[in-house]
């Protein structure tokens, strides 16, 4: 059964756009896979730790130093990583912050980031280990990164290209809006629909 990881970071709750697309994407994906599951996980509401001594400790060792503290830290992050390995398609709103990625957002690369249990060296080099999936981003800013006036500013989509396909995840699709007013965003989300129906249509359907 195809199961489906939707995950939002931003500060809003009304008025977020890339909630109302990630959303959007969802119930769209549901009415095409009727028989899919999804997993629903908010990193403004429930946001994951920063990286601490005890998961650096835990992580890289040396193994002789694992205590309770290295436990629970690798245990957070072993709940978020299997929460990827058991989804097919990852749909994941991001607002840009700052030219970036939302701090909660980078809490969550962060722990799902791990030498050795999401990526690895091997004999060709780093390999990332979550493979198979297709990550869907909903990406919401003031700007319009397409002008290039601001292109060479947009260091979200290549950042979240990057870091996904360092951990396996090569297939990214990006679906983006940009507006400063309601008024802007509310049309701009409206036109993104054409976007998300032609994205849903193309994945695979559900077992
Ligand atoms: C803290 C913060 C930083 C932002 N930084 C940028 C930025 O660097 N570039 C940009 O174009 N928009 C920036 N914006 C505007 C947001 O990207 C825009 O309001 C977007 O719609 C937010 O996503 P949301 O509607 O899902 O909340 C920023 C907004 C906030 C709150």
């Amino acid at each position: 059964m195809t199961h489906l990881l939707h995950i939002d970071s931003s500060a809003r709750g009304e008025g977020s756009a890339s909630r109302r697309l990630s959303a959007e994407y969802v119930q769209a994906w549901k009415t095409h896979n009727p028989h899919g599951t999804v997993t629903y996980r908010d990193l403004a509401v429930d946001t994951p730790n920063f990286v601490t001594p005890g998961w650096i400790t835990g992580v890289f060792g040396p193994a002789d130093a694992a205590n309770a503290d290295t436990q629970a830290a690798l245990e957070g992050s072993e709940r978020l990583i299997r929460e990827i390995e058991a989804a097919d398609v990852l749909v994941l709103g991001v607002p840009m912050y700052n030219f970036g990625v939302p701090a909660t957002f980078k809490a969550w690369i962060d722990q799902v980031v791990m030498a050795g249990r999401t990526f690895a060296f091997g004999e060709n080099g780093p390999e990332g280990l979550l493979k198979g999936k297709k990550a869907i981003v909903l990406r919401a800013s003031g700007s319009d990164f397409d002008n290039p006036a601001f292109a060479p500013m947009d260091f979200h989509a290549p950042y979240i290209r990057g870091v996904l396909s360092w951990i396996g995840i090569t297939d990214v699709e990006i679906i983006a809006v940009n507006g400063f007013t309601p008024e802007q965003l509310d049309a701009a989300v409206r036109e993104a629909g054409n976007a998300i129906a032609a994205s849903v249509d193309a994945a695979p359907l559900a077992a």
